[in-house]
């Protein structure tokens, strides 16, 4: 377990291992921010070797998550949401630093994503960060009770080293 800490407040944890509670709040928060969110189910096969999950937490209640896929030389961001009460705080940008940290922390300089054509938001954070867009896949997101089938892009951050400079998360000894 590694922490990250951003205020005396605030943190991100990336745990390894799942509790009834914890996959409880995941997948509120999951519930919460995504339109295909995941079952407690899918995310409890998320706590294995080749993925990482980071909680963000305000005191010990969980605002928000994120989820990536290491393979040693390039990671997959898989999902990333903050609490819509939480949002708009910067939790968002300091859980994704988290992750990219963590990523490094395995081994991986480079990290994919597919996003919703349509989430401009998280496009902005990701471009923020050096995030550019590489791709576009057809009806990645397919049609259900949400919604339409909707298109993705797939998009690049080349160096997550040099995304995070100097200045990246530590985590804490
Ligand atoms: C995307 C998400 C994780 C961002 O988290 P957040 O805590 O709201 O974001 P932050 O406050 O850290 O803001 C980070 C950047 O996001 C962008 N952003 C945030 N809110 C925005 C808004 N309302 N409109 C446009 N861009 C916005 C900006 O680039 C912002 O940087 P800035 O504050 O320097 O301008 C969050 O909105 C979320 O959980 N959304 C629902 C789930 C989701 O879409 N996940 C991504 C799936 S690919």
């Amino acid at each position: 377990m590694r922490r990250y800490r951003l205020n005396g407040e605030v943190s991100c944890v990336s745990v390894s291992e799942s509790s009834l509670s914890l996959l409880k709040a995941l997948e509120l928060i999951e519930q919460r921010t995504q339109k295909n969110p995941w079952n407690a189910q899918s995310l409890k096969e998320c706590f294995s070797d080749t993925y990482k999950v980071i909680v963000l937490y305000a005191g010990k209640i969980s605002e928000g998550f994120a989820v990536i896929y290491n393979t040693k030389v390039t990671t997959d961001l898989l999902t990333i949401g903050i609490d819509p009460e939480y949002q708009g705080r910067g939790l968002g940008r300091f859980l994704l630093r988290c992750a990219l940290a963590e990523a490094l922390y395995g081994g991986a300089d480079e990290c994919f994503l597919e996003v919703r054509v349509s989430n401009i938001r998280a496009q902005n954070l990701y471009r923020s960060l050096g995030f550019e867009q590489v791709g576009l896949r057809r009806g990645y997101y397919g049609a259900d009770s949400s919604g339409p089938a909707e298109d993705a892009y797939t998009m690049r951050l080349a160096s997550i080293r040099a995304a995070l400079g100097d200045g990246g998360p530590r985590p804490e000894v």
